[in-house]
């Protein structure tokens, strides 16, 4: 049985390219499933050449999806039947319906399509509801999270390094202490259709791993994502035996006064949302601004329309009348 880098190195097909530490993790990661009568869904196809490498790799696959938005990648012709081409944009309700009606549930998952930050954001909300219990979701090629060319940046609160980097905590929920649901550590991140993502969903998130450009992320049972009992074994306690009454049921201990857990979102999000809302202040600052000077300019004009009256012929011919008038009125009024 060849190995992936065997694979790799030996394939005359159709072109792909892996970066060399990719194909190592690989290997560690598909080893135990090698045998299996795997579903894979691949995002991404291009020249087929992943594909192929998978159907040499799993040898006893049950179906490899590919989908690619280029319509070209549909004409590329396969030596097994089990090997299924869709064509369209990975992250529309039509593509994630015709995906899931050729196979309800993958083992593997790899997102290599656009790496645009809010598309494999998307595409995870999408299909990892169609992940297997104990099935495997890659992201290839998250580099591209730290590059705007690709919706990215290094601190940007949306981007996909963002997010996996938040399933750390939604992995973690039960012990943040302030009675924050998984759904609550994610509010920024919302479903295609604008909601929440689900809890149960969230709840099957096993682990999160993060490698030199690769996210991987796994599925389990809820019940097996929980920290579980807390076991105690060995009899000599020499240098602390504060264990032997220690109750796991005051855990965690309440944050609700912690000033960093009772944040509603995160401090990134949080500057993002008032650097929104300075940008819309600074924006109507400069508008009144505006409409002041615009003021005084009106002002200014009407107090040199008043001075040339002041100086005119009429004006001054006519001042002993207006002396007059003030002098009748002001007798009129006594
Ligand atoms: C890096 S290539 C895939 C390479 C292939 N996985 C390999 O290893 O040989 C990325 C492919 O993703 C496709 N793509 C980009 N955005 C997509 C989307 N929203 N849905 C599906 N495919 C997409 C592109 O057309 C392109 O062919």
């Amino acid at each position: 049985m060849k190995t992936m880098i065997e694979i790799f190195d030996d394939h005359s097909g159709k072109t792909t390219l892996k970066w060399s530490s990719y194909i190592k993790l690989y290997e560690k990661l598909f080893s135990p499933l090698k045998d299996k009568n795997v579903n894979v869904l691949e995002i991404g196809v291009q020249n087929g050449g992943s594909i192929e490498i998978w159907s040499k790799y799993f040898k006893n696959f049950a179906n490899i999806v590919g989908c690619d938005s280029d319509p070209k990648c549909v004409e590329l012709e396969f030596a097994n039947q089990n090997i299924h081409i869709i064509n369209g944009d990975a992250c529309s309700e039509s593509v994630q319906e015709k995906i899931i009606r050729l196979c309800e549930r993958y083992d593997i998952i790899i997102d290599d399509g656009s790496h645009i930050s809010h598309q494999i954001i998307d595409s995870f909300i999408r299909y990892f509801d169609a992940l297997d219990n104990g099935g495997i979701y890659i992201v290839e090629d998250i580099h591209c999270s730290y590059w705007k060319e690709y919706n990215g940046g290094l601190y940007y609160p949306k981007s996909a390094m963002s997010f996996f980097k938040r399933l750390a905590d939604v992995i973690n929920f039960e012990h943040i202490g302030t009675g924050k649901t998984r759904q609550d550590l994610l509010l920024g991140f919302n479903t295609h259709s604008g909601e929440h993502i689900k809890e149960e969903t969230l709840s099957m998130i096993s682990s999160v791993s993060f490698h030199n450009s690769v996210c991987v992320i796994t599925k389990g049972e809820p019940k097996l994502n929980t920290l579980g009992e807390l076991m105690i074994c060995g009899t000599t306690s020499s240098i602390c035996n504060k264990h032997t009454n220690f109750d796991s049921k005051n855990l965690p201990p309440s944050q609700e006064s912690n000033f960093w857990s009772t944040l509603k979102t995160s401090p990134d999000e949080e500057w993002e949302t008032l650097k929104e809302q300075n940008l819309l202040n600074e924006k109507k600052i400069s508008e009144l601004t505006n409409f002041i000077d615009e003021q005084n300019n009106k002002i200014q004009s009407l107090e040199y329309s008043l001075d040339a009256v002041f100086d005119s012929i009429s004006w001054k011919i006519t001042k002993p009348i207006r002396e007059i008038l003030y002098l009748y009125r002001r007798k009129n009024l006594k």
